[in-house]
């Protein structure tokens, strides 16, 4: 099928050269033209293991092209898929100028009928605003072609994204009951015929629902971290690990083991936006949604909770301390920096006076560059912090190592190395990589997050 992709970033450039790899004709629009460009040279704008070949393959067999042009993009797909951002506005809500002026570009250059497929995670109501959008391009043309508006949220995890887009645990698409969305479900259906010839379920809905679906998902995963992030808060006070309850508690398998790992918060750039998001669509309806307000705070204060630490550890003032950072990435296996736990922390610790060497397998440069906006207006406050390529030269010399990152490098590091090139042998781990017991058999001190055994 003729497939457009609006949106080159994380999502549309993996939903595009995954669907290239299942013998679609795909072409990947994108405003940027840097973006567009990197694609265009052979290279990946982003992180992200695996996609690199699937992007290469599928260029090579003439399947899959990047462009800025708008008038193409729209020539190219019966089906066009948006996959642009939907940052928080400042209330919080989601900030829809991006997928309405896509949606604007499809109704000023269509020529045919067109499926568009909201694949953008957007709030209940989105698919019909941008319905009213196309239709009101078209009408300003006196054009009466149709089209039919669909959702399709996208369920897959950065650093795991190829994976997880190839082998899904589900696809959830709405449509409409009417004509149009009768034809859409037919070719959507063809969209995604070679996944569920493969056994992976489509669950077909209404299209509120399925813009529903997609925030649900992510309020439970984030209210699971947040509930462990209490618990583990409480289980320092009472001395219980964590990661034992953690185990006891994940066998039920009406709970199920996956995300239920306590930490210093979770980060990216889904989580804290969605869980806002939703939070302010209920506020919009008149309706308190408290449990995700309080997920929210719980995960606000637990980027805090490794400063808190440290200064019980060493006061207030750390003007003659050095730390060693591992990990600046909000997750694992990416570049990607957006809310991570790691901006909280090194502008606490610069504030206080600290200095920091840090490492990253792979996020340092784009570290750099959100930093410098982060403290535009204390430039200075950056001198305090070194990039180090190599993960343990950065311990060298260092007052205590501080973990944000569950790199398996870090987790993988050997512990009497580690030991020897601090000055001092303390760690604090935001990420509970070690066995406490281990760690302290090594005559080292160790804070994780509610292991307090
Ligand atoms: P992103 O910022 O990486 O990419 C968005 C891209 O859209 C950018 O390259 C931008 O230049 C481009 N763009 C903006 N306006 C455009 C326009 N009018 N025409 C063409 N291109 C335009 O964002 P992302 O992380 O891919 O997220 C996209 C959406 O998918 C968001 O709604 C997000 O919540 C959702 N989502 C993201 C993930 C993830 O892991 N990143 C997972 C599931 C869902
Ligand atoms: C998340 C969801 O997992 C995806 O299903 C969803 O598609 C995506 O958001 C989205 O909507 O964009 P992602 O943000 O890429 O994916 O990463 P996760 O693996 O979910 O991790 C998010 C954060 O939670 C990280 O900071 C991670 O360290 C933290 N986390 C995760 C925990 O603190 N504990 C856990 O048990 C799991």
């Amino acid at each position: 099928m003729k497939i457009t992709i609006i949106g080159t970033g994380y999502v549309g450039l993996v939903t595009g050269a995954c669907l290239a790899e299942v013998g679609h004709d795909v072409f990947c629009l994108d405003v940027d033209q840097r973006k567009i460009d990197i694609l265009n040279g052979g290279g990946i704008p982003i992180h992200e293991p695996g996609l690199d070949q699937v992007v290469t393959r599928n260029v090579a067999a003439g399947r899959l092209h990047f462009s800025t042009d708008v008038i193409a993009s729209v020539a190219h797909g019966d089906v066009q898929f948006i996959a642009v951002g939907t940052p928080p506005d400042e209330d919080g809500s989601a900030d829809l100028q991006y997928v309405l002026a896509a949606a604007r570009n499809i109704g000023k250059h269509m020529s045919n009928f067109k499926v568009i497929v909201d694949k953008s995670t957007v709030p209940v109501g989105t698919a019909d605003r941008v319905s009213a959008v196309i239709a009101d391009e078209l009408k300003a043309r006196s054009s009466s072609l149709e089209f039919a508006v669909t959702s399709n949220p996208e369920f897959l995890k950065e650093g795991a994204a190829v994976a997880d887009f190839m082998k899904p645990d589900r696809l959830v698409i709405g449509h409409g009951q009417d004509a149009q969305g009768t034809r859409a479900q037919i070719m959507l259906r063809e969209v995604y015929s070679s996944f569920e010839n493969s056994g992976h379920q489509i669950y077909w809905m209404d299209v509120r629902s399925a813009e529903f679906t997609k925030y649900a998902a992510n309020a439970m995963l984030a209210t699971r971290i947040s509930f462990m992030n209490e618990l583990a808060n409480l289980a320092d006070k009472v001395g219980v690990d964590i990661d034992a309850v953690r185990k006891g508690i994940g066998s039920d398998p009406r709970i199920g083991p996956g995300f239920l790992m306590a930490g210093c918060g979770y980060g990216g750039s889904c989580f804290p936006k969605d869980v806002q998001a939703l939070v302010r669509t209920a506020q919009e309806f008149g309706h308190d949604l408290k449990i995700l307000q309080a997920v929210e705070e719980v995960n606000e204060q637990q980027k805090h909770v490794l400063v808190s630490k440290i200064f019980s550890q060493y006061g207030s003032d750390l003007r003659t301390k050095q730390f060693a950072l591992w990990g600046l990435a909000f997750k694992p296996d990416t570049d990607d920096m957006r809310a991570a736990s790691s901006r909280v922390l090194i502008k606490e610790l610069l504030l206080a006076g600290a200095s920091i060497v840090t490492h990253d397998p792979v996020a340092m440069d784009e570290a750099q560059r959100v930093l410098a906006l982060d403290f535009v207006e204390s430039p200075d406050l950056l001198k305090q912090i070194r990039f180090e390529n190599d993960a343990m030269q950065a311990l060298d010399g260092a007052d205590a190592l501080i973990i944000v990152t569950e790199w398996k490098v870090f987790r993988n590091a050997v512990l009497s190395e580690m030991k020897q090139r601090l000055k001092h042998s303390v760690i604090f781990d935001g990420r509970n990589l070690y066995d406490p017991r281990e760690v302290q058999a090594l005559g080292i001190e160790y804070h994780p997050i509610g292991r307090a055994v």
